[in-house]
């Protein structure tokens, strides 16, 4: 009996189709949790040189995804293993379709950047009863046990980095102590970097809104009220334009405004200089894109927060290969809940960049 049960542990453990992660908990299958008499198998990890390792990115519209969709190609292959690697064109049916053929491939790993964090649940579970490990990257994925980790620039803490770089602009440029005239805008609803990013700025920001050192002239201070559905900068560029036309006087705009990324940075800066807004807002960003970069020089942006693709690629490679020696992932530097699960995460640390650091940063 104990033979038997073992030789089905070995095999289903050989054919990938069972995952006994130990250390982190991060055993999504609730079949395969061996007994206490059984022996676990000595061999190697789930994972072997050769494998496919798959990844699914949301889609190319922002620098830091079209770098994501050139150079994993290139890390997974340098690594040893194929590497199959797709973009969803922001539509969850195409990520899903993604998801189900690299199942049908055989990958082993199946890294997966959300189109939307709530939508992946049956597609991951498949994946998972066919024996892949699925990793989160950049962004969460929720409400299912079909993830093992994710990898991704701790996002709260992005999000506080934001308001405290627009914070430092508004203090350098146009008063030490306030008040401040602000405008809030956030990224698209489905992405739960975009909840994160929000409360992680707003956390620095409410206080300051409750003691009216800042000013919401719109009023609009909801998650709901400032997203900026699909990231699509023509639409933050567009209620950029209202949120002028109807709350300030001709050629005056806010003192500063709250932004999620780059592109939605660059949206709004524009819409204030087609306002004929000569005090262009202090406004912050995300990625160090190379155009934001351009503009901190040229002091049109006043910050970005970088959070540089090439580490995080490389943190999910080093993952896929602690995964050729071991059945477990390595330990995470904490969890997060992501509605049914605690999911461990291997966060990276974001930093601001401004004219102050820029060259430093990225050598011209
Ligand atoms: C990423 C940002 C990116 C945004 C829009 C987020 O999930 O963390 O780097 O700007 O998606 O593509």
């Amino acid at each position: 009996m104990k033979t038997k049960k073992y030789l089905r542990v070995a095999a289903l453990a050989a054919a990938g189709s069972l995952i006994l992660f130990g250390g982190c908990g991060t055993g999504g299958e609730t079949s395969g949790s061996p007994s206490a008499d059984v022996e676990p198998p000595v061999s190697a990890g789930l994972v072997a040189p050769g494998d496919l390792i798959a990844v699914s990115l949301p889609w190319v519209g922002t620098q830091n995804w079209a770098e994501a969709n050139e150079l994993f190609a290139k890390s997974i292959e340098a690594a040893g293993f194929k590497a199959a690697v797709q973009a969803a064109d922001n539509k969850v049916p195409n990520q899903q379709q993604q998801i189900d053929s690299f199942v049908e491939q055989g990958a082993k790993v199946i890294i997966v950047g959300a189109v939307d964090g709530e939508q992946l649940g049956t597609v991951l579970e498949n994946a998972k009863v066919a024996g892949a490990v699925i990793l989160g990257y950049d962004r969460e994925i929720k409400n299912t046990q079909a993830v093992d980790g994710v990898v991704q620039y701790n996002a709260f803490g992005t999000g506080e980095l934001q308001a405290e770089a627009l914070l430092e602009g508004l203090k350098a440029n146009v008063s030490p102590d306030g008040p401040w005239v602000v405008e809030l805008f956030a990224g698209g609803p489905a992405d739960p970097n975009a909840k994160l990013f929000f409360d992680g700025a707003m956390s620095v920001l409410q206080p300051l809104i409750d003691a009216k050192t800042i000013t919401i002239t719109s009023g609009q201070v909801e998650f709901t009220q400032v997203a900026t559905a699909d990231w699509e900068n023509s639409k933050a560029q567009s209620r950029m334009d209202s949120l002028l036309a109807g709350n300030y006087s001709a050629g005056k705009g806010p003192d500063g405004v709250l932004s999620p990324n780059d592109g939605i940075a660059r949206a709004i800066i524009t819409a204030s200089e087609n306002a004929g807004i000569k005090n262009l807002p202090i406004v912050d960003g995300l990625d160090a894109e190379d155009e934001s970069v351009q503009w901190i020089r040229d002091g049109k942006q006043y910050a970005t927060v970088a959070k540089p693709t090439q580490p995080m690629i490389d943190k999910t490679i080093e993952i896929t290969q602690a995964l050729e020696l071991s059945k477990d992932l390595p330990a995470g530097t904490s969890v997060r809940s992501n509605g049914v699960k605690d999911v461990p995460l291997f966060e990276l640390t974001p930093v601001i960049v401004t004219k102050a650091n820029v060259n430093e940063m990225f050598p011209a």
